[in-house]
């Protein structure tokens, strides 16, 4: 034991005088018994100049560790660390490698982090072009590697590099995120594989499942259906001594690594040398439907659709109480159970672009056909469903589940595997909603029905009214009783408005003028009067009659009555004091100093809550389709309510989106699905919600003048500062200069996620109105956004215009997620 360390000294002191001479050749890239890697600057350079090794310290922090670093890029990004547990206080740290082969890291004379031995007459160390440090043989060129820091992942996988596990050893290459920016040590996420089953890629949070990759299907992770494969290639080794997968890179124009972040993200990043800053092209997990299981056994995740879950065909919530309360963790049942022994009593239901149930309790069998498989899992009594285990090429393999069908999510068209779910021939082709649709069909069709009675009487009543040259006040209190709402006289209105006065004129709104009244109880109210010429008008008239009668909510503002007489139509609503958002937030100063930040944080929640109530929580689920600053009210503490629903929709049944010809609402609050395609979902009013968060931030009216100079605008403005990290920049003035700075940024971060291009990358309602309340640590990073800006230069804020509108989004595409 004491030999090897005294020949160690002999020769350290033989050779001592001489290599201090030459300390200067460390900036190569081999370290040898003779030499030490100090922290005064030395460090060690791969042949290539891509890779240097040496001292550094992260960020803020004074601890010094040694890492590996890109030596080509302006911003130090460590892609290992050696001594991650140890960091060293101070500059007294060395590296070196024994005679032996160990690498040592010492302080002073504590070795603090060493390797095992290497039986190797001249060890050396050198650090590779592709980022591995590695222990070999002093001449020897081949890959005969004694030690490789390949083999000890941190948070990086570098190509090249795998994840998995060496049956024959037991031992598992994994990624385990930093604790923080500032911190190496190990953190509470790691990602790596599972080999049980169809083996899967998981993320981890301490022990506990986080996100599931699933399984591989030959192409791609099933639940990574974004793998950018243009970009880089992946080998997924499944053996009897291995499981590894491992990735490298095809597109060599790009820097590109993959990272597990200390936030809980796997993702690919791409150096973009211009930003100075790695851009993530794709990462997990995305949505609501990335979390293990939400929807529970046998349910499926949809993450753009309010509720996100459904019960598979055949199934049904198995407690439909905390089902209906959106509490899906108890999943579904089968409505018919299997009768098993008879063949002719069930089938295979295909249900398409799916992410495959976790498969660490199924059997996977590569080469056997699927017709096979379908075969096998006919013929085996606990078989529930089976799938293709591999689907490149032709497909091919054979996954069979026994087991409730778990973590399953339902991708867009076109990505997803199929899964073949086996049901009782009568739960096959059932179209037979379940209840939950047949409650929504009927109040969709009571809801036509009065439309259509509404419109049969208001057509037939102005018929009779032009015949008879005088209203009929009883048919239209008939109307008026249909929808459920109180009546106000026509003189009760007049009173209370002073005959229409110019005075009470509060403006002008999308169907005509507004006015401000008192009752004679001393309640004042606004009166929103239907111009007798507009024939849209009368639509949406109904339409907000119809649908804000049966919808209460703080946040939405309150319809008390209306008032059908004499040829007018009028609604009656509570008096906003403080008139409208746009009026503070885009006017003169003197008002927007009354926005401080609490307000504006006030505000922002208060409105989420309300479009939270609409998506999800009313009775009818409902998308509003105007939301914009002249559409918030503010009563008199300020507190925001959504008003205006003359373009709002219900929403029902199934689809999630539809599909409008007459594309109305306000630019510069669109989405672009719904601006170019007039494509409109919950996602368009959480896209016009995260414009409004901006607004309210920053002060300035998206495709305001102000930036036209720029030919930019507001959201690119905001994304560009953001990327730049200099966003704060952009905060309204006059929220003065002292504002929680945290609170600010999770505002604009969240703003920036509800105008992402795609609507699937927006979070819903419910996610917005979490991350607000406190949840920060898990907001995904934005991606870029989706733009859309009118080609009319003069327009602002008009509504339900038809103008030329041209989306364009700068990036391109292979960067977006
Ligand atoms: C790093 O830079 C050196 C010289 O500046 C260049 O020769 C080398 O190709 C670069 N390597 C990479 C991986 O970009
Ligand atoms: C190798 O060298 C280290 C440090 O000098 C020593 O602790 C270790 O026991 C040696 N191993 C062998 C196998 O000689
Ligand atoms: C190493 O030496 C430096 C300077 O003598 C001292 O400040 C430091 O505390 C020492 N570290 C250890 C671990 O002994
Ligand atoms: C697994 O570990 C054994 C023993 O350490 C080693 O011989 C073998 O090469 C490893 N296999 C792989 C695929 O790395
Ligand atoms: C990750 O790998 C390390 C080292 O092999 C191991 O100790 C740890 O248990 C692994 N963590 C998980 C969650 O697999
Ligand atoms: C340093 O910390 C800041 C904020 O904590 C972070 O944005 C930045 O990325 C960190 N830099 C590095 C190199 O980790
Ligand atoms: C098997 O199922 C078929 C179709 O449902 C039914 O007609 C038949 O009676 C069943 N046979 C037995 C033995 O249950
Ligand atoms: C059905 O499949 C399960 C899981 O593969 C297996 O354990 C069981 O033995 C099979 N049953 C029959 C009857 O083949
Ligand atoms: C998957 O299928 C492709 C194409 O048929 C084949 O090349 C590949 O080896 C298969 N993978 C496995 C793991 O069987």
């Amino acid at each position: 034991m004491t030999m090897p360390i005294s020949v160690f000294k002999v020769a350290a002191l033989l050779f001592f005088v001489p290599f201090t001479l030459f300390s200067s050749s460390l900036g190569g890239d081999t370290l040898t018994p003779t030499q030490h890697l100090t922290d005064n600057g030395d460090i060690l350079i791969s042949a290539a100049s891509s890779f240097a090794l040496g001292f550094f310290s992260p960020n803020s922090s004074a601890n010094r560790y040694i890492g590996i670093w890109y030596h080509n890029i302006s911003l130090q990004t460590i892609v290992w660390v050696a001594n991650r547990q140890h960091p060293i206080a101070g500059s007294s740290g060395r590296l070196s490698i024994t005679t032996n082969g160990t690498l040592v890291i010492a302080d002073n004379s504590t070795v603090i982090w060493s390797t095992f031995s290497a039986a190797f007459a001249n060890p050396i160390a050198r650090l590779l072009d592709n980022g591995n440090f590695v222990v070999v043989e002093a001449n020897d060129n081949s890959n005969n590697f004694a030690w490789e820091s390949f083999n000890f992942p941190t948070d990086t996988l570098l190509p090249g590099m795998k994840i998995g596990w060496n049956l024959t050893s037991g031992t598992n290459h994994n990624l385990t995120a930093w604790l923080g920016d500032d911190d190496p040590s190990p953190g509470g996420y790691v990602t790596g594989v599972d080999f049980r089953g169809d083996p899967q890629i998981f993320i981890w949070s301490g022990t506990r499942q986080y996100w599931r990759g699933g399984p591989w299907n030959g192409l791609r992770f099933s639940g990574i259906p974004q793998m950018k494969l243009d970009m880089v290639g992946c080998d997924f080794v499944v053996d009897s001594d291995a499981v590894f997968w491992s990735y490298y890179i095809r597109d060599f124009s790009l820097l590109q690594r993959v990272v597990a972040t200390s936030s809980g993200h796997f993702e690919h990043q791409v150096w973009i040398g211009k930003r100075k800053s790695w851009e993530a092209v794709g990462f997990v997990p995305r949505d609501e439907c990335d979390t293990i299981s939400p929807c529970g056994p046998n349910g499926i995740c949809y993450p753009t659709r309010e509720p996100m879950c459904t019960c598979m065909q055949g199934f049904r919530p198995e407690n439909t109480k905390s089902w209906d309360l959106s509490d899906w963790t108890d999943g579904c049942v089968r409505k018919t159970e299997l009768d098993c022994h008879n063949r002719t009593d069930f089938g295979f239901f295909t249900q398409s672009n799916m992410k495959l149930p976790d498969t660490s309790r199924s059997t996977v069998d590569w080469s056997m056909s699927l017709e096979n498989c379908r075969a096998l899992c006919s013929a085996n009594c606990s078989c529930t469903a089976y799938a293709s285990a591999n689907t490149s090429g032709s497909g091919s393999g054979c996954i069979v589940w026994t087991t409730e069908l778990t973590d399953v999510k339902l991708y867009d068209s076109g990505i997803g595997q199929d899964l073949y779910i086996k049901l009782a021939a009568s739960d096959l082709n059932s179209e037979e909603p379940d209840h939950s649709h047949q409650r929504r069909l009927v109040i969709i069709i009571l809801v036509l029905v009065a439309t259509i009675f509404l419109v049969a009487c208001g057509a037939c009543s102005i018929w009779i009214w032009k015949k008879r040259g005088r209203s009929n006040a009883d048919e239209e209190n008939d109307q008026v009783q249909d929808m459920d709402l109180p009546f106000y006289d026509l003189s009760t209105i007049v009173n209370a408005t002073d005959d229409f006065s110019s005075d009470n004129k509060l403006g002008q709104g999308g169907f005509g003028p507004v006015y401000k009244g008192k009752l004679e109880d001393g309640i004042e109210i606004a009166v929103k009067r239907l111009s007798k010429t507009s024939e849209q008008g009368m639509e949406e008239f109904k339409n907000e009659a119809l649908l804000i009668a049966k919808l209460q909510h703080r946040n939405l503002v309150r319809l008390l009555g209306c008032c059908i007489q004499g040829g007018e139509r009028m609604l009656v609503y509570e008096y906003m004091p403080n008139g409208s958002l746009d009026a503070f937030l885009f006017g003169d100063e003197t008002k927007s100093v009354l926005l401080d930040w609490p307000t504006r944080y006030n505000i922002i929640t208060g409105i989420s809550r309300g479009l939270l109530y609409l998506h999800q929580d009313s009775r009818l689920r409902i998308i509003h389709r105007d939301l914009k600053a002249s559409n918030v009210l503010l009563d008199k503490d300020m507190n925001p309510k959504i008003s205006d629903f003359g373009m709002a929709r219900i929403f029902g049944g199934e689809d999630s989106e539809d599909n409008t010809r007459r594309v109305v609402g306000t630019y510069g609050y669109m989405s672009p699905e719904y601006a170019m395609h007039g494509i409109f979902s919950v996602k368009s009013d959480v896209f016009s919600l995260g414009v409004l968060i901006l607004e309210i931030v920053t002060g300035k009216r998206n495709r305001g003048a102000y930036y036209y100079a720029l030919n930019i605008n507001m959201i690119e403005h905001v994304w560009n500062l953001w990327k730049e990290g200099k966003v704060l920049e952009l905060i309204d003035a006059s929220i003065g200069l002292i504002f929680p700075t945290a609170e600010v940024m999770s505002c604009i971060k969240i703003g920036l996620l509800c105008v992402q291009d795609r609507a699937s990358d927006r979070p819903t309602m419910s996610s917005v109105v979490k991350m607000l309340g406190n949840d920060t640590s898990l907001l995904p990073e934005p991606l870029q956004p989706g733009f859309v800006i009118s080609s009319s230069s003069s327009a602002v804020d008009s509504s339900s215009s038809k103008k030329e509108s041209s989306y364009y989004n700068t990036a391109t595409t292979a960067l977006k997620g």
